[in-house]
């Protein structure tokens, strides 16, 4: 499977003091070098985290595909469209959330996202959508015309940590169900959303074959402060010691 990392939460730190650091647009390029297979972001509409100059920098400075998750808005239509980023994912967006919580219901938006879309589709900018993994979503998304959908692993991951072991396997056949009819209708299928060291070996193990992508932004991210921390404490004391 390859790997989107997701850098939104290295600008969450920085935007926590408005500052200069850390910088989204560095984790990035080195999340490249690492060898990620592509950058997501998420340009909020309270831009909470990512800032529109984040944006435009990383598109300009990678060379991995970027990945722009997005509301369904006329400001962001303008925004993607400008800066033109490989894919765009849509997600719903509620300004009270603290992260992403659901999918996007196309099924009850589908004439709507088919009309938003069409100018994507025209330059040769990848339309993916941030779906539950249901039946009637699979279906409307590919009727609005997506390339791709993005599967929400966010309840996988609450169940695998709360190990409601019956649950989850009811889970994973749902998410191999909606990711096999994606397939089956010629869309691309990635995933993500709570996945973290823990739990995404279970989730490759089981849906190999079906998801190609994952995209993973806290757990990389938290893992990121904490392996980093002896190296920066231990840099500090070289400054400050005589
Ligand atoms: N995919 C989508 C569509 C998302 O909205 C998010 C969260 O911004 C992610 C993946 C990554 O989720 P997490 O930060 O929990 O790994």
């Amino acid at each position: 499977m390859r790997l989107g990392v997701n850098i939104d939460h290295v600008a969450t730190l920085r935007q926590a003091r408005k500052t200069f650091e850390p910088n989204p647009v560095f984790a990035a390029l080195i999340a490249q070098q690492a060898g990620a297979d592509q950058i997501t972001l998420h340009l909020r509409e309270d831009r909470r985290h990512i800032q529109d100059r984040d944006l435009e920098l990383i598109k300009e400075l990678l060379t991995v595909p970027v990945n722009l998750e997005m509301a369904p808005t006329e400001e962001m239509r303008g925004i993607a469209l400008r800066v033109k980023p490989n894919r765009i994912t849509l997600v719903p967006e509620r300004r009270e959330e603290i992260t992403t919580e659901g999918g996007l219901n196309v099924a009850s938006m589908k004439d709507f996202l088919k009309d938003y879309i069409k100018p994507f589709r025209s330059v040769g900018i990848e339309v993916s959508f941030f779906i539950e993994p249901h039946t009637e979503q699979v279906f409307a998304s590919k009727e609005a015309g997506a390339d791709a959908v993005e599967l929400h692993t966010g309840r996988f991951a609450h169940l695998w940590k709360e190990g409601k072991t019956a649950q989850l396997k009811e889970e994973i056949e749902k998410l191999k169900r909606a990711g096999m009819e994606a397939k089956s209708l010629g869309l691309r299928v990635y995933a993500g959303h709570g996945l973290t060291y823990q739990n995404v070996r279970d989730f490759v193990r089981e849906l190999k074959g079906i998801v190609e992508e994952l995209n993973i932004g806290h757990s990389i991210i938290s893992n990121s402060v904490i392996f980093g921390i002896e190296r920066a404490v231990k840099e500090f004391l070289n400054l400050i010691k005589d």
